[in-house]
């Protein structure tokens, strides 16, 4: 029998999948990692650079819908826990077309819940290692706050855009999961991450790359809307103590204590920029740029995390203020600007192909 735990991570090519691999990688020599991911416009091999197959690593280029291309990875590798990010992931994409979300995020977690269930639970299956299906999702489940109120893990759910709607159906499946094959499972619903590797099409990195460029910063109403900023390593540790310490069949929300105006996060962001690297050649500062437009359909107003249960039962608390996050944030955007350029011309695209010859 093997001698390490395996943890398939899917999604692990985006955002914050690509923070988690790193970090099991670096801290969990113990835990063999395989990443799965589709590698649609939000997956970037680039974003692991520097990890390559191994004793530890192996990618595997799959759809999350694909059954038999899951299933036969569970016996294949004898996967132990399932890390569920992979799901298409941007708002505003959710309401220009919302098909993808329903198919990656609804239809992708019911075929790897039915893949670990029928792997998982099977007669005289060897379940003398620990089984953990731990599904990464959002406080945009929970619905708009208005000023006061917080989301605890017994808010109901009230989503409001496809995106949230699709995430919220997800959630239920897995939580049915557990209550009706008792399969181990665990979720996550987090707020507002930001950090390296975060796709230009979300707020600041947006505003990173468009403020570079001198074009202008779309807010979205009246910019008063409010997030909870969490930074992607803290998630990432938040994440690794629901592994370790977590109960099967429960939620846990994980915040970062950093509630912002979104026109507040977009002028600190032209602040510090002017700060560290000079004003626009025209002499203006970037806060010039700022543009509001027409508000996104549905706009949820307000975020908000109550961070009792991960606090009192984990021990997990955010260790980044979003004033340090945000300056390392900008620095490894500014120090990585070949990273956002090949997305901007679409060269990102042709990594897979240029590592694996297919
Ligand atoms: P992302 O869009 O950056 O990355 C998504 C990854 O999933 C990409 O690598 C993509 O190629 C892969 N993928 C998409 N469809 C797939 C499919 N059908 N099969 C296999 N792989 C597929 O997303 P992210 O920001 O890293 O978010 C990760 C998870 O965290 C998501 O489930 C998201 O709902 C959740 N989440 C994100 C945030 C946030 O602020 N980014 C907040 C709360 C929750
Ligand atoms: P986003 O990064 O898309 O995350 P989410 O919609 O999941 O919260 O947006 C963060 C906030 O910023 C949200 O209130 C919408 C707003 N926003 C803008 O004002 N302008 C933009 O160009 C974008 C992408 C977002």
């Amino acid at each position: 029998m093997k001698n390490k735990r395996t943890v398939l991570v899917t999604g692990g090519c985006g955002f914050i999948g690509s923070n988690f691999v790193r970090l099991l990688l670096d801290d969990y020599p113990e835990w063999r990692v395989i990443n799965l991911d589709k590698l649609t416009y939000a997956g970037n091999l680039r974003n692991l650079k520097g990890i390559t197959e191994g004793e530890n690593y192996r990618m595997v280029k799959a759809d999350i819908c694909d059954a038999e291309a899951i299933e036969n990875l569970f016996i294949e590798e004898e996967i132990d826990t399932v890390v569920h990010f992979a799901a298409e992931s941007h708002v505003d994409r959710s309401i220009s077309g919302p098909a993808e979300f329903i198919q990656t995020n609804i239809i992708g977690t019911f075929t790897l819940l039915e893949a670990a269930r029928k792997n998982w639970l099977a007669e005289g299956v060897d379940d003398s290692r620990e089984k953990c299906f731990l599904h990464v999702s959002t406080d945009e489940v929970y619905g708009s706050l208005g000023e006061t109120g917080f989301f605890t893990e017994s808010t109901a759910f009230d989503p409001r855009s496809p995106y949230s709607a699709s995430k919220a159906s997800s959630d239920h499946l897995v939580s049915a999961y557990f209550h009706t094959y008792g399969l181990p499972v665990r979720i996550t619903n987090c707020s507002n991450n930001y950090g390296p590797y975060q796709f230009p099409e979300k707020l600041i990195p947006l505003v990173f790359n468009n403020s570079m460029l001198g074009k202008e910063l779309p807010v979205y109403g009246d910019g008063k809307n409010i997030r909870d900023w969490l930074y992607v390593e803290d998630h990432c540790e938040a994440i690794v103590e629901v592994l370790k310490k977590g109960e099967n069949g429960k939620s846990y929300n994980i915040g970062g204590n950093n509630e912002k105006q979104n026109i507040e996060v977009v002028t600190l962001i032209c602040d510090i920029l002017d700060r560290k690297i000079g004003l626009l050649e025209s002499g203006e500062p970037r806060s010039s740029l700022i543009t509001f437009v027409k508000d996104r359909l549905g706009h949820d107003r307000r975020y908000a995390i109550d961070p009792t249960r991960i606090r009192d039962e984990l021990g997990w608390e955010p260790k980044v203020t979003f004033e340090s996050g945000i300056e390392k944030t900008l620095d490894w955007y500014l120090e990585n600007q070949d990273w956002v350029k090949a997305i901007v011309d679409g060269s990102y695209q042709n990594y897979y192909q240029e590592m694996y010859g297919k």
